[in-house]
């Protein structure tokens, strides 16, 4: 990076991860298959570039483009705006961050519930354009024969079951699921049908704690929770609440490991205080003018 030289000005890829491939392995379906009860998996939200190389340097397994982004990206008070459109775009963003990590783009509302077609072609442009590697969908029994036609493609599935944020009309708000019996056994019902149409990995949202731990004994598959308790085979957080990046959500199944959003604030404010008192840019901060070479006096 020269400063001098206005060519130059420090700016690259600022996502693009730099030296040798890293030496761990790249996660793959198999590897996340092979997790069933071992080692927990780690699954965060990443939505562009420089938060794809900040989880993948962190080694979390799982990147996944949740269509979360229509609320922590878009600002809508729910999910249901994200077109298949807006997926592609943040999965090429995210794959061009990350090198090691698994990526998998969520399939916004209506791209796989009208037929198993549409369903197919959609995943397939995730894949293809968006460069994610697996796709995930909300539904259990009713999706599962969509799930088997996909699978059958040679798309990889990993399904989301108990509170699914896209049915959120349906529930009547982001509700905890399956606290009852019948409710209960409708999601472990959703777990064995998703499983058998050959989903690779099992979301379980926003349900009891026990119920996770039934359904995580009873299939050969990894699950992975967020709000369903410690024993599932991994975790999914969205980072903008993990990083505390979120000003006013705070859900209580989520940990914040860091506060972003308040010291965000606070350098923001550091920097307005600096421009109005002219102390930013210093001189370390500026170009200075190319010199002219020094010309020789004559003495003929
Ligand atoms: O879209 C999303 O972020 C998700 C996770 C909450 C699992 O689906």
């Amino acid at each position: 990076m020269s400063n001098d030289d206005g060519q130059e000005a420090g700016y690259g890829r600022v996502g693009a991860p730099k030296g040798p491939a890293p030496k761990n392995k790249p996660i793959t379906v198999p590897t996340i298959r092979g997790a069933k009860g071992k080692t927990p998996l780690v699954m965060v939200t990443a939505y562009d570039a420089t938060f794809a190389r900040i989880l993948d340097e962190a080694a979390v397994d799982i990147l996944l483009v949740g269509d979360s982004l229509g609320m922590v990206i878009q600002g809508n008070d729910d999910t249901l705006s994200v077109t298949v459109d807006d997926t592609i775009y943040h999965c090429r963003a995210v794959s061009r961050g990350a090198r090691r990590a698994h990526i998998v783009g969520d399939m916004p509302f209506l791209s796989y519930q009208v037929t198993p077609e549409e369903a197919v072609r959609n995943a397939g442009r995730i894949l293809a354009e968006g460069r994610a590697h697996s796709v995930k969908l909300e539904g259990g029994v009713s999706v599962a024969p969509t799930i088997a036609r996909m699978v059958a493609a040679g798309i990889p599935v990993m399904a989301h079951i108990g509170l699914t944020p896209q049915s959120v009309h349906a529930m009547g708000g982001f509700r905890v699921q399956g606290r009852d019996d019948d409710s209960a056994d409708r999601i472990v019902a959703d777990a064995h049908a998703v499983e058998q149409a050959g989903a690779y990995a099992l979301v379980l949202e926003g349900i009891p704690g026990e119920l996770a731990e039934r359904i995580s004994a009873e299939v050969s598959i990894p699950t992975i929770g967020i709000g369903a308790g410690v024993n599932c085979d991994g975790q999914v957080l969205v980072c903008y609440d993990l990083l505390g990046l979120t000003a006013d959500l705070r859900p209580r199944f989520v940990k914040r490991y860091d506060e972003l959003f308040d010291r965000s604030v606070a350098a923001v404010r550091e920097f307005c205080v600096e421009v109005r008192e002219r102390k930013f840019p210093a001189s370390k901060h500026t170009f200075g003018a190319r010199k002219k070479p020094i010309a020789v006096a004559s003495t003929g």
